[in-house]
């Protein structure tokens, strides 16, 4: 089985492209940017994206959204996590946790996969903590200050595909794929 992920982020394409083959799914990357609303819940801004898609893509494919959620900053930065991380980056998010004492925070993914006439929604969620200082130079974005257990996932490396936010969703979708036939 084959399927297209519009991505341009290279560490999201080779992680799924890596869940899928325990599942025997061929993941093909299809690199574009394309054009995210700002809205206030990943499902949203997931599905109104692949809506768009859909209009011009045309044929099956599947795209990703997520976020990074503080619960001491209330949930931030969350859906705005891809415009934070360009403007104040990790060490921005580090500044902010300055002194704080509970650093407990989540990584959500949405998969939406567009099947040729409907949009349907996988989620995956993973809990860890805010780090006290950028650590590991494996991974992307926000691994270096998001800690699972004693290690940031930029310290797993393949590891973190074990556990990660994006390998449970993908995981719920390619099971999902697998019984429809
Ligand atoms: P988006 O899903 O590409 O919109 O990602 C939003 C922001 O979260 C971007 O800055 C990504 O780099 C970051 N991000 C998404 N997934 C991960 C991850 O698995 N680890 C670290 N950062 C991530």
């Amino acid at each position: 089985m084959e399927v297209l992920f519009i991505t341009s982020n290279e560490g999201k394409f080779r992680e799924v492209e890596k869940i899928g083959r325990r599942y025997s799914v061929e993941v093909r990357w299809h690199r574009e940017e394309y054009f995210e609303p700002q809205a206030s819940s990943l499902h949203e801004i997931a599905r109104i994206s692949c809506e768009i898609l859909s209009k011009k893509i045309g044929k099956p494919f599947i795209i990703e959204d997520s976020g990074l959620f503080i619960e001491s900053l209330m949930g931030f930065p969350g859906p705005y996590s891809s415009y934070v991380f360009k403007t104040i980056g990790n060490e921005g998010i580090i500044r902010l946790m300055n002194g704080i004492e509970n650093r407990k925070a989540y990584f959500l993914a949405i998969v939406a996969f567009f099947d040729g006439k409907d949009i349907h929604i996988f989620e995956g969620k993973t809990e860890g903590r805010i780090s006290e200082a950028i650590r590991g130079n494996k991974g992307f974005g926000y691994d270096p200050v998001f800690l699972y257990g004693e290690k940031t996932f930029a310290e797993m490396g393949d590891e973190k595909n074990e556990v990660s936010h994006r390998r449970k969703a993908f995981e719920k979708f390619f099971r999902w794929l697998g019984k429809q036939g």
